[in-house]
Formats: structure tokens, sequence, C-alpha cells
């Protein structure tokens, strides 16, 4: 099992909606950061670049992928919490598809390699 970093975007806020404080994404973070277990740090962050799709998180796990969803809302707390599990006990650092909460299967904005290895300075 991996540790899961988890960044909540806390200025996300759906099209539409009031500008009343606090926003749906700093809602849902700290929905998120209540739910995690210990082992995932749950990070605020001020926009993921997704806010057409908001609201957006990202996770990332060691040698594993990063992922960005979008379309969630204050009440995806749950949810994301599941989704950073499957990273977490994914052993090829994919995130599976089976299991996945619905809103991360139509969710996702994108997923990233993780970096290859550093080279041997000695080489
Ligand atoms: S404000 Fe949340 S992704 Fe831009």
């Amino acid at each position: 099992m991996r540790d899961v970093v988890i960044h909540v975007c806390v200025t996300c806020r759906r099209e539409g909606e009031d500008s009343a404080l606090p926003r749906p994404g700093e809602r849902l973070f700290e929905g998120v950061a209540s739910l995690a277990p210990t082992g995932n740090a749950v990070l605020p962050v001020a926009c993921l670049g997704n806010c057409r799709r908001s609201c957006s998180v990202a996770m990332a796990a060691p040698l594993g992928w990063t992922y960005v969803f979008g379309d969630l809302t204050a009440e995806s707390a749950g949810d994301v919490v599941l989704a950073a599990r499957l990273l977490a006990d994914a052993p090829d650092g994919l995130m599976p598809w089976r299991g996945r909460p619905e809103a991360f299967k139509r969710g996702l904005v994108a997923r990233i390699p993780p970096p290859p290895p550093a080279k041997d300075a000695a080489e």
C-alpha cells in the first residue's frame, strides 16, 4: 500500500453559484481532510487549472501515476477518499477502473505517468 497525496483545489466553485464563502472547493477539502486515513496527505491548492470542470482534485502516489479529476462537488469527499484508496492499493501504480466511484469514471481530466528513475550520477 502506498501513501497517497491528495491535492484539493480550495478555490473551485461551480459556474453560476454565488460567491458565498466557504467555496465548494474549500468545503470539499475540509471533508476529504476529515475522512482521509492516516498516511494520506491532504493538501489545499489554489487552482489546478481545471476551473471549467470544478470542483477539482489531483492525487499521486510515489512511483505511481498522477491523476486529475473534475466535475466533483463539495459533497464528493467520500468518493475522493475511496479513489485514493484504490490508487494506494494498486500494485502497478495505476488506479483500477473497476471499483472507481462513478464521478471518478466520468470526471477523469488527465493521468500523468511517473517520472523516469533518476540516472546514476556516476554514469
Ligand atoms: S479554481 Fe479550482 S481548478 Fe481553478
